[in-house]
């Protein structure tokens, strides 16, 4: 399923050769293969055949509108946790039926856009935001269809800033309390309780914690039915592990093969919000060697991105594979931090990185930075964000232009009587 591979030293992506496309967009740059997205969606499709599911493509892991429309077009929904993303699903023609809202900070007019629009249903994460929904819902004269996000209290081993299932954490209405809250949904004019919502973190790489959540969560579907809701949907939110270097990740089919059969007993519709394991590897980051440079203790080599279009190495300590797009035989290893132009320490994409000698002008690929690759990258330091570009096949398309200085001061005024 990797359509990022060498062929005589030479890093492709799919049938193009990364060095060629370097040449013509400049670096940095993200670049996609089509046909790893393809894949990987058809993969957890396949995977949980057996049961009547939709798989929603969560839009924070990669929002480029072309990525959006290929995975739409190939059935996925979209799960979206801002007015933001609900534009670009929209725009990038993801069926509203198949949209799911997550996110715990959903503002009236995020929720009315929502409601105009018809999507498949809200994910709440509070009383407080369960009533708001309904106001608006009576309001607009609707009945908003909701699922209850429900905290599990499960802990899923991954880094602490991306585990969200925990009863510490911000997320989510503890499952002792759900039953009251769906009742009180159940009561209110404007709510129309269908589903069970759960996501217990991300970048999982054991089935176990999916199985434990779930067999906490799915009884509640036939309690609910009991008080005359019709609860069609359980979403398992998303989570599902990649491999960056060499941790050991579970093919779909393990994550299937521990839930399927809990969900199956439920008569549920199957929905999963699946971010990572569809976009991850199905991109690079492509930077240039601007510098090498000796310190007192470490050897630096300078590429010209950074922390702000890869924030991943610098948040969560995530290591991502890095290696030159071209290789050369006579090159020696050497042990270096592979650094950023920023004016932080922090600004790093790599360390203690085994690489072999590198030129200034030489390339680097950075592996698995097509998911929270782009969509987290910032203009830190006034930096323009890079382009996106896809490849289908022997085609490259430009996704994304290169920003310029002029869009970085976009919407910025200086007070006439400055
Ligand atoms: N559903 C909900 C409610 C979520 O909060 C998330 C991710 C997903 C689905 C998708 O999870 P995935 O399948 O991609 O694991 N920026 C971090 C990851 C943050 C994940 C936030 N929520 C990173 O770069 O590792």
């Amino acid at each position: 399923m990797n359509d990022f591979l060498y062929k005589n030293g030479d890093l492709y992506c799919e049938e193009l050769r990364v060095a060629d496309i370097a040449e013509k967009v400049g670096t940095p740059f993200y670049l996609y293969s089509e046909n790893t997205f393809a894949s990987h969606l058809k993969a957890v499709d396949e995977a949980f055949g057996d049961i009547e599911h939709l798989i929603c493509f969560s839009v924070k892991a990669n929002s480029n509108l072309a990525v959006l429309r290929m995975l739409a077009s190939r059935g996925a929904g979209a799960d979206v946790v801002s007015g933001g993303e609900l534009y670009r699903a929209l725009k990038a023609g993801v069926e509203p039926g198949k949209i799911v809202y997550a996110g715990l900070g959903k503002t009236s007019s995020e929720i009315e856009y929502a409601l105009n629009e018809g999507i498949l249903m809200f994910n709440v994460e509070s009383s407080e935001e369960l009533m708001l929904i309904n106001e608006v819902a009576v309001r607009l004269g609707v009945e908003a269809p909701i699922a209850l996000r429900v905290n599990p209290d499960i802990d899923p081993g991954t880094h602490p800033y991306i585990a969200t299932g925990l009863k510490q954490s911000k997320f989510g209405i503890p499952l002792t309390e759900a039953m009251a809250e769906y009742e009180v949904a159940h009561n209110l004019p404007g709510l129309k309780p269908i589903g069970i919502h759960q996501h217990i973190g991300s970048q999982i790489l054991d089935s176990g914690p999916f199985e434990n959540s779930v067999k906490k969560v799915a009884n509640l579907a036939g309690s609910l039915r009991e008080l005359g809701m019709e609860i069609a949907y359980l979403n398992i939110g998303g989570g599902f592990g990649i491999q960056y270097t060499d941790e050991e990740a579970p093919a779909p089919e393990e994550f299937a093969r521990a839930v399927v059969p809990l969900l199956s007993e439920t008569g549920c519709t199957l929905l999963m919000e699946v971010g990572r394991m569809i976009a991850g590897n199905a991109g690079i980051l492509v930077t240039s060697v601007l510098y090498n440079k000796q310190g007192e203790e470490k050897r630096f080599v300078v590429v010209d991105a950074a922390m702000n279009d890869l924030i991943r190495p610098s948040l969560y300590q995530a290591i991502h594979t890095i290696a030159p797009a071209v290789k050369r035989d006579e090159a020696e290893p050497v042990k270096v931090d592979v650094v950023g132009p920023i004016c932080e320490s922090g600004d790093f994409l790599g360390q203690d990185v085994e690489l072999p000698e590198v030129e200034q002008g030489d390339l680097l690929a950075v592996f698995t930075a097509g998911a929270y690759g782009f969509t987290m990258s910032s203009n830190y330091n006034s930096r323009t964000r890079v382009p996106e570009i896809l490849v289908s096949g022997s085609k490259a398309y430009v996704i994304r232009r290169r920003e310029t200085y002029e869009d970085l001061i976009r919407g910025e005024a200086i007070p006439e009587d400055f």
